[in-house]
């Protein structure tokens, strides 16, 4: 059985999913594991089999990785795509390269999460995905904190996309936001 496509994302209460300069400082230097019940971080980690990745946001995890090589920011290891037109200079043997269209890429991703869950990570990369219909769920950690601007969860231009609620818990500081995307009704 396939596992579910789910937008995973960390956001300020005014919707922002990083800062100025796609910084991931979310107060005091604070990452997300600093905000949410390390259980619930497991959990979802847990269920995780794969990730897509956009190249601006495997270019903010390098440079996070520089700047804090101890940061254990999710316990999640298994099949990494990352979707870009350029080759990683020096190449990764850990990550799989996809570039054109989005819904190969998702199909590709999702077999190898083998029937867990594919995570999709990046604005542009989920817009792109909602657009095509290919998400089932959306997952929103919401930090306690006003950013004023930053990185949008989305780039300017996605359609409407209605959603549904499936849940809505508080763990650590932060609230988990589920919603099922309800594909045929735009
Ligand atoms: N708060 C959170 O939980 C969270 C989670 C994830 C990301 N983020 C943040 O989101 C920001 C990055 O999002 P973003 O929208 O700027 O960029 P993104 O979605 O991460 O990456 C976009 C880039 O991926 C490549 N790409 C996208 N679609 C492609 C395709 N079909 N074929 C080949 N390459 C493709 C292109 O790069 P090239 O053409 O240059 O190769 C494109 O410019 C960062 O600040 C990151 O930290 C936050």
């Amino acid at each position: 059985m396939s596992g579910k496509v789910v937008v995973n994302r960390c956001m300020s209460l005014d919707g922002f999913i990083a800062g100025v300069g796609h910084s991931m400082d979310w107060g005091d230097g604070r990452s997300l594991a600093d905000f949410v019940a390390p259980d619930d971080l497991a959990e979802v980690a847990a269920a995780t089999g794969a990730m897509l990745v956009g190249r601006r946001t495997w270019e903010v995890g390098e440079r996070m990785k520089e700047e804090q090589p101890d940061g254990t920011d999710y316990p999640f290891s298994g099949p990494m795509f990352l979707l870009t037109h350029r080759p990683l200079e020096p190449p990764d043997p850990e990550v799989t390269i996809l570039a054109g269209d989005v819904g190969e890429a998702v199909a590709t991703a999702l077999d190898a999460a083998g029937g867990k869950d594919l995570e999709i990570l990046g604005a542009d990369v989920a817009a792109q995905c909602l657009q095509r219909g290919l998400v089932d769920e959306v997952l929103v950690y919401l930090l306690p904190v006003l950013l004023g601007d930053g990185i949008r969860f989305t780039p300017p231009g996605l359609a409407r996309t209605a959603l549904e609620p499936l849940s809505s818990t508080r763990s650590g500081e932060a609230t988990m936001l589920r919603f099922r995307v309800r594909k045929q009704s735009r």
